[in-house]
Order: C-alpha cells, then sequence, then structure tokens
C-alpha cells in the first residue's frame, strides 16, 4: 500500500533523507533566516526606524550594533533590514539625492587600521555630506568605544543597539522546534507530518530537555545548538528515519569531548581527587558556585573515611593543585577577587560536568580503586 502511495505525493525514503538533511543543513550552516529572529525584535525596530529616517527622510546617522557571537547581528542586520531597505528605498525620493547605507560586520577590525582613516572618513560624511548616509557597524567586541581614536569617536553618533542572547529557555526549545521542523512546502506530505510530530515529541521529551538545558546553561549562542542538531541530523538513515533522543543524546556527548577530557587525561591523582570533591559538591548543591574551603572538606571526608591510596597532602598543596585547576579552566572563578575575600572562600564553579568527569576517570591511567568508586558514589558522605 505505501509503495502506491508513493507514486503520488510522497517521496521514496532514501530520497526524503537526503532532502530533510540538505534543507535542515543548509539552514544549520547557511544562516538562511527560517521564521522570526527570537528576543531581539525591540532592537531591530530601533534600527529599522533608524534606517527610515536616512532612506526616506534623507537624514544621516551613525550606529553600532553589539552583541557576543552568534547573537543574530550580521543575519539580524543582512536578512531582516535589506529586506525592508529595499522596500523604503523604493518609497523614498530618489530625485534628490540616493541615500548610501555602509555596513561593516567585524568593525572592531577597522579599528585597527592605521589611522583609523576608514571610519573616520565614514563617520565623518555621516555628518556633514550632502548625500543622506547610514553608517552601521557590527561588533562582538563590549569595549568598542575605547579602541576608537578621538577624531573618530566624537564624529559617532554614539547610538549603540545591543543584542544580549537573552531568550529563556522556553523560547530556546521554540528555537530548537523550529529549527528541526520541516516547511510546509516540503515535496512529502506525510513524511513532513510525521517529521514534525517526531520533532513535537523530542522537544517535550525528558531526557533530551536536559541535554538543550545544559547547552542553554552553557552558552545560549545558537550556533552551538546548530552544531547539535547538525551531528544529530547526521544519524538519521533510510531505515531509521526520524531523529531519536539519543541521537541529541550522543550529539551533546560529541559536542562535549572536547579538549578538556585531554587535559583530565595529565592530571594528578590528587587533582583528580579535588574534581571528584568538586562533582559531589555540585549533585549536592545542584550546581551553585562553591569555594575552595568546601571542595577542601569534601576531599577530607573522603581521606579520612575511605581512602587507603590517596596520601593526605597539606592544605596549601591542596591548594596549589585548585590553582592549576583554574589555569587549566577546569575551575572558573565567578567573581573578581575583591581585596578581602581570601582565596579560600572565592567562589568558583566547575567547568566539567559529571559525565565528562566519569568519561575521563574510565580513561585515566592506573586510576586508583578508591577514587574511582568514590566518583561513582552518588552521595558524599555528609
Ligand atoms: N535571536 C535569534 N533568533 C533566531 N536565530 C538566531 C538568533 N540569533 C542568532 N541566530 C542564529 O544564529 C546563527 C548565528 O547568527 P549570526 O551569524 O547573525 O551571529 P553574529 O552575531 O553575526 O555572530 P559573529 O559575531 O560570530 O559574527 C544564525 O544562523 C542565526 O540563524
Ligand atoms: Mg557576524
Amino acid at each position: 500500500m505505501s509503495s502506491r502511495k508513493s507514486k503520488n505525493s510522497n517521496l521514496k525514503h532514501g530520497e526524503c533523507i537526503s532532502q530533510v538533511q540538505r534543507i535542515l543543513r543548509e539552514r544549520f550552516c547557511h544562516q538562511i533566516p527560517k521564521g522570526n529572529l527570537f528576543g531581539v525584535q525591540a532592537q531591530y525596530k530601533h534600527l529599522i526606524e533608524l534606517l527610515k529616517r536616512t532612506a526616506i527622510h534623507g537624514e544621516s546617522n551613525s550606529a553600532l550594533i553589539i552583541g557576543p557571537r552568534g547573537s543574530g547581528k550580521t543575519m539580524g542586520t543582512f536578512a531582516e533590514n535589506l529586506s525592508f531597505l529595499l522596500e523604503a528605498l523604493k518609497k523614498g525620493d530618489r530625485t534628490t539625492s540616493c541615500p548610501v547605507i555602509f555596513i561593516l560586520d567585524e568593525f572592531d577590525l577597522f579599528a585597527h587600521h592605521k589611522n583609523q582613516t576608514l571610519l573616520y572618513n565614514l563617520f565623518d560624511i555621516s555628518q556633514s555630506a550632502q548625500t543622506p548616509v547610514a553608517v552601521i557597524g557590527l561588533t562582538c567586541r563590549l569595549d568598542i568605544l575605547e579602541l576608537l581614536e578621538k577624531r573618530v569617536k566624537s564624529r559617532f553618533s554614539h547610538r549603540q543597539i545591543h543584542l544580549m542572547n537573552s531568550f529563556s529557555f522556553s523560547q530556546y526549545l521554540k528555537i530548537f522546534k523550529e529549527q528541526l521542523t520541516l516547511p510546509e512546502e516540503f515535496p512529502d506530505k506525510h513524511f513532513t507530518e510525521k517529521w514534525n510530530e517526531t520533532v513535537q515529541g523530542l522537544s517535550e521529551d525528558k531526557n533530551v530537555k536536559d541535554v538543550l538545558l545544559k547547552h542553554f546553561h552553557a552558552s545560549k549562542d545558537l550556533r552551538s545548538l546548530h552544531m547539535l542538531l547538525m551531528l544529530a541530523l547526521s544519524h538519521i538513515t533510510s531505515s531509521r528515519p526520524f531523529i531519536i533522543p539519543t541521537d541529541l543524546i550522543e550529539a551533546n556527548h560529541l559536542c562535549s569531548m572536547d579538549s578538556k577530557a585531554n587535559i583530565v587525561h595529565g592530571l594528578s591523582v590528587l587533582e583528580i581527587c579535588l574534581l571528584i570533591a568538586m562533582k559531589h559538591l555540585n549533585d549536592i548543591y545542584q550546581d551553585e558556585p562553591f569555594n575552595f574551603q568546601m571542595v577542601y572538606n569534601e576531599f577530607q571526608k573522603f581521606i579520612q573515611r575511605k581512602a587507603h591510596s590517596v596520601y593526605n597532602f597539606e592544605k596549601p598543596v591542596v591548594m596549589k593543585a585548585f590553582e592549576h585547576l583554574q589555569q587549566l579552566e577546569l575551575v572558573k572563578v565567578m567573581e573578581r577577587t575583591s581585596v578581602n575575600t581570601q582565596r579560600e572562600y572565592q567562589l568558583v564553579k566547575l567547568l566539567l560536568d559529571n559525565n565528562q568527569i566519569m568519561d575521563a576517570l574510565q580513561k585515566y591511567p592506573n586510576c586508583p580503586t578508591d577514587v574511582r568508586q568514590w566518583a561513582a558514589s552518588s552521595l558524599s558522605w555528609l
């Protein structure tokens, strides 16, 4: 029956899969906007207003769009605004003069040019020329103004639009769903329906949500979400045509199987013990920041109750090991030390998750058994 069906609107399975992969890969790699930009409408409205004033009313302007990597600067500015711009230009009165819009992506790089001549000239004409000019700079440098020379700065309008990736997890889930959803124009209606149902199911699955939450907390950068989806997408085949939760879990695994695991490989047993102590602290305090003293206490409990193979090091030695972990960027300091905070009480966070630690331990050469058992025990000795 199904073969008869496939003659009219339904594609063959293999064809379907390659089409799905092509469409979605394009979406993930080529930055083709699908649906709306999330959480940045207000900011872009501001930009559109600005460009409108240039395009329609002939006012010159300049502005900087500032936001972290992957926050939609390039896509937003080009995809969203250019379509508007073309419309506006059509409406504008072109008998007088034609407005010119300069968009400088990676704006900060131009600041390194000798004398910042280009920036100087652009900002200068945006202030003085007869022709309406808008200069829009895109950058991820928050300190961009400090990079500008005085004469350049004084010609800049000081309009700044900040994109902050400030969406909530529920919006993030929505983006996840939208990014995976097949468009209505997809040639195989039956497949599209099933695919989109699966995607809906994924977004409600607990394991998938866990994976996404982890990604969300690590970085709201949608590029890293795209990377995750790309890896998951590569698991589908014509015999297994839909993404299942395990695909995402494995993809997450691949994403997080970074150089950190290799770093752990080269640590001393004492440093490994500190990582395990921090893992337990994370379990107990649900990923709240902690300090060295807490890690030290946790380590002491282990030494006193359980350890046969680990030597009880002096506290300064343990501190040294702890600082080494900071240097390796496995542990991150949460706040700048005020002069008064002692090093022991500085709040820190572990930048490895439980799976990363457990995986690294699996491969750790000659890991003492009691240390391994301590890592695996779900409750620390309170
Ligand atoms: N707010 C958003 N809503 C939907 N998609 C977004 C949003 N922000 C970013 N994206 C997606 O993230 C990807 C990266 O966006 P973009 O290239 O615009 O980032 P960027 O800010 O220019 O980063 P970079 O500083 O590295 O150039 C794009 O594919 C886009 O689809
Ligand atoms: Mg960009």
